[in-house]
């Protein structure tokens, strides 16, 4: 068997010592005689990696007891509507925008309710996170929304915004769990399972209990916020596969020392990609220095047409997903928690190869 080293945005690189556990397991589970995904959502067995999972989470990120964690589905694409349904309806949002990711969560919120947009880097290529005191903020609005970290442009904001009159509400999706956040600054995060969490088909919410005093009983139960944490998630069956390798996931962080530790490794991480990037004029990274992301960083070769062949030599040496999005072209190296640091050493000589035999 041979792995590769996959740098794909999501789904994403998971664990391999989770991978090996989850195959260990798949058959009997802890005795059981069964797999975890053949039993029933609302029986003990689930229930208890269930509420493991929820309490490793609320560990690694120091969750205070006000805020509910929900597993759900629909992807963070589904909260960039549920959110103005559930905390906007007739009122102002107030959106950054940072990218391809805040773009859509804007589109999305402006058929559900009225939109502000209070700073946007569009101008200058999303290169960037603009500082708050950049920010043209309005009063009285719902919450404000932004991309902490975008992960198409590899753009990650430095600093967590202070003293808003509104909630501050973030989209975590590729940064959640690669470091120590102060979730109690936030009235609600929400992320996409498939970069940092475990497989795909699962979506985080962290929300501040209060705020779902506010979420209207005319919508749907499902998309109601306020009945799904009522239901501590299980309004409907839920994804418990994913739900299940998120816990696995969850425990191997503890393991390897907390989310201290893994924003140290991947400080170290990103840190070594970039100075390979900055210290050749055959590759750069448009991204301004106080906004690059630890999580996605994109890189252009100086001549865009080797990008097809860099890409393919790049597979051959066990380096895979490394092509940009399509909507902006390039390299785009992701670098999760399950990224080891010999993947960032793998790619930082093979990089440093092909330079020196396309002179
Ligand atoms: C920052 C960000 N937000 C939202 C999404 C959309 O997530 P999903 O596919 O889970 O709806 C992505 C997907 O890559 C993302 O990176």
């Amino acid at each position: 068997m041979t792995r590769v080293f996959n740098f794909s945005a999501g789904p994403a690189m998971l664990p391999e010592t989770v991978l090996t556990r989850a195959r260990d397991e798949m058959l009997d589970w802890h005795g059981s005689g069964m797999s975890i995904m053949e039993v029933s959502h609302r029986g003990k067995l689930f229930l208890s990696v269930a509420e493991k999972a929820e309490q490793d989470l609320r560990d690694l990120l120091n969750i205070p007891d006000d805020y509910d964690v929900l597993f759900m589905q629909g992807g963070a694409t589904l909260l960039f509507s549920l959110i103005p349904m559930n905390f906007a309806a007739g009122k102002v949002a107030q959106y950054i925008q940072t990218g391809s990711w805040s773009k859509k969560s804007i589109a999305a919120a402006g058929k559900l309710c009225s939109v502000e947009v209070v700073a946007d880097s569009s101008g200058t290529g999303y290169d960037r996170a603009p500082a708050q005191d950049s920010w043209d903020t309005v009063p009285d609005s719902a919450y404000l929304h932004y991309c902490m970290n975008e992960t198409i442009h590899g753009v990650e904001f430095p600093f967590v915004p202070q003293g808003m009159d509104c909630p501050l509400i973030t989209d975590c999706s590729s940064t959640i769990l690669s470091r120590p956040m102060p979730v109690n600054e936030f009235g609600l995060i929400y992320a996409g399972a498939q970069k940092n969490i475990g497989p795909a088909g699962l979506t985080l919410v962290i929300v501040r209990k209060d705020l779902l005093e506010l979420c209207p009983d005319s919508i749907p139960d499902v998309l109601n916020l306020s009945k799904v944490a009522a239901s501590d998630s299980m309004l409907n069956t839920p994804p418990t596969y994913s739900w299940y390798l998120a816990g696995l996931v969850f425990e191997w962080l503890k393991e390897q020392g907390g989310l201290e530790e893994m924003e140290r490794r991947n400080r170290r991480k990103a840190q070594r990609l970039y100075a390979a990037i900055d210290g050749s004029d055959f590759y750069k990274n448009p991204v301004q220095l106080d906004s690059r992301s630890l999580m996605n960083i994109p890189f252009i070769l100086a001549d865009s047409s080797l990008d097809a062949e860099f890409v393919r030599q790049a597979e051959e040496a066990g380096l895979s997903g490394l092509k940009g999005h399509r909507s902006v072209g390039g390299m785009r190296a992701s670098i999760y928690n399950a990224m080891p640091e010999a993947g960032i050493e793998a790619l930082v000589s093979f990089m440093a190869e092909f330079e020196r035999n396309s002179a």
